[in-house]
């Protein structure tokens, strides 16, 4: 069994790989910004020995670094960054109405707090001696997105799928596969009821797909359905 720690376990498809995950009888040290009101994750953690709750706040270098230092060298196997923001509405996402403190708000949660939260991690991956950093992105993040708007979700997902491939090549040496995922568009609160699949199909595609990585496969985007998504 497998120590897998997911960043942002609170509710939608971090909830469900962490529930997942635990069933199958992995320890889950779910982390979650607000621990006190992540009332679905407390629920499913009540109910398992395998989940252990951590605050950690992807937009606060501080507690990044205290709950890598109460979790101190403990190999993990597994880090999958799920945390993520939308960047607020479509129509104030647009060329004629951006709210620009938004967008440095929402750069801090989906790029550098994935960064962050790597370089912390780091020796806890390299510990399991043969970790996986998996970061999850998005289809607007690719250069074949058809649609236009959405300036600030998509710049920040594009410059974590950009981050996970300089991490896998700068970890080229260490025994950590790094790799980026668009979890499919998934019924959650940020993808709606409408969307195709559900946070059920999604987390059990995104386990199948990090299941089977080796290091050969270090720095490539994938689908949740195990197909190579175009950068
Ligand atoms: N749903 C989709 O269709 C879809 C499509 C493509 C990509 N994605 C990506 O997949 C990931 C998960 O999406 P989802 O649909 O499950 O989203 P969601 O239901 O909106 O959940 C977002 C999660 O991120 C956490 N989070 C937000 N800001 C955080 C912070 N500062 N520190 C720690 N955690 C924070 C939330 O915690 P709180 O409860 O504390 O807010 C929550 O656990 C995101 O990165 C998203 O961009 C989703």
């Amino acid at each position: 069994m497998s120590t897998i720690m997911i960043v942002g376990a609170t509710r939608g498809i971090g909830l469900e790989l962490t529930k997942q995950y635990a069933n199958e009888g992995n320890q889950v040290i779910a982390c979650a910004r607000d621990t006190a009101n992540a009332s679905l994750l407390n629920e499913v953690a009540s109910g398992s020995e395998n989940i252990k709750i951590e605050q950690l706040d992807i937009a606060d270098a501080g507690s990044i670094e205290s709950a890598s230092s109460r979790i101190g060298e403990e190999a993990i196997d597994s880090v999958i960054i799920v945390a993520g923001w939308v960047g607020g509405m479509p129509d104030n996402q647009t060329i004629d109405n951006i709210d620009i403190d938004e967008w440095h708000n929402t750069l801090n949660i989906n790029t550098i707090g994935p960064l962050l939260v790597a370089k912390a991690f780091k020796s806890n991956l390299a510990a399991s001696g043969n970790g996986n950093l998996m970061i999850l992105s998005s289809q607007l993040a690719a250069s074949t997105w058809p649609m236009g708007g959405m300036y600030i979700y998509s710049t920040t997902k594009a410059a974590v799928s950009k981050v996970g491939q300089i991490l896998a090549l700068d970890w080229a040496e260490d025994p950590i596969i790094v790799s980026i995922m668009h979890p499919g568009w998934v019924q959650t609160d940020m993808g709606g009821p409408t969307a195709e699949i559900t946070a059920e199909e999604s987390a059990s595609g995104i386990r199948n797909v990090l299941s089977g990585l080796t290091k050969e496969d270090s720095g490539n985007f994938y689908k949740w359905n195990g197909d190579i998504h175009p950068w």
